[in-house]
């Protein structure tokens, strides 16, 4: 089995979609770890009900990447995490976890990639007025949402979409697509 560690900063629903499949038998995997670098994230509170523990750090306590990338590095190995799965996590992976977990660093975006990168890609997708968006899973290199794609998935944009319709079709495919591409990816079927 796959010990997974999740790194968040916001809600959390792709997370709990994650939990939910492990609980449900679908995926073969354990979320031994979430790391969340916002205190008031509402995933910690999910975490805590789920009784998974939590490493909760703030970047501005430490002079640079490298030194908190150090200490989640420390409790990365120490609980023997084999992927790391970002849900949400608002910020770039520096060389200190990347040069350990090459090809296992796995990251969801709200957006057909490379289309619409960084913050709020469901608000750039509306205001760029295209009538396709969808969803990305790649893996992560150093960019900002760039590295291979894995998978992706079309949603469509109708006339009438507001930035909270087209956030909620879009997560709903979020928690089906993540849970299953995960499950490919420990199973080393997923085909880039
Ligand atoms: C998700 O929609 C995810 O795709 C996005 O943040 C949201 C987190 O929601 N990630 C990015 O924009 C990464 N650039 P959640 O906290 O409810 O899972």
């Amino acid at each position: 089995m796959n010990n997974l560690a999740v790194f968040a900063s916001g809600s959390g629903s792709n997370f709990q979609a994650i939990v939910d499949a492990i609980k449900q038998g679908q995926l073969d995997a354990k979320v031994v770890l979430l790391v969340c670098d916002k205190p008031n994230a509402f995933v910690l509170q999910r975490a805590e009900k789920e009784g998974i523990p939590y490493f909760l750090f703030n970047p501005k306590d430490y002079p640079n990447k490298t030194a908190y990338e150090t200490i989640i590095l420390a409790n990365l190995q120490k609980l023997s995490i084999d992927y790391i799965v970002l849900a949400g996590y608002m910020r770039l992976i520096g060389e200190t976890i990347l040069s350990k977990y090459e090809e296992k660093i796995v990251n969801i975006h709200p957006s057909l990639l490379p289309a619409f990168p960084g913050k709020d890609a469901i608000g750039q997708a509306l205001q760029a007025g295209v009538k396709v968006t969808g969803v990305t899973i790649h893996y992560v290199d150093e960019g900002m949402d760039t590295g291979t794609i894995i998978d992706q998935h079309a949603v469509s944009i109708s006339p009438d979409d507001t930035k909270e319709s087209l956030q909620k079709k879009v997560q709903e495919i979020e928690h089906q697509l993540y849970p299953s591409v995960l499950k490919r990816l420990l199973k080393k079927i997923v085909n880039t």
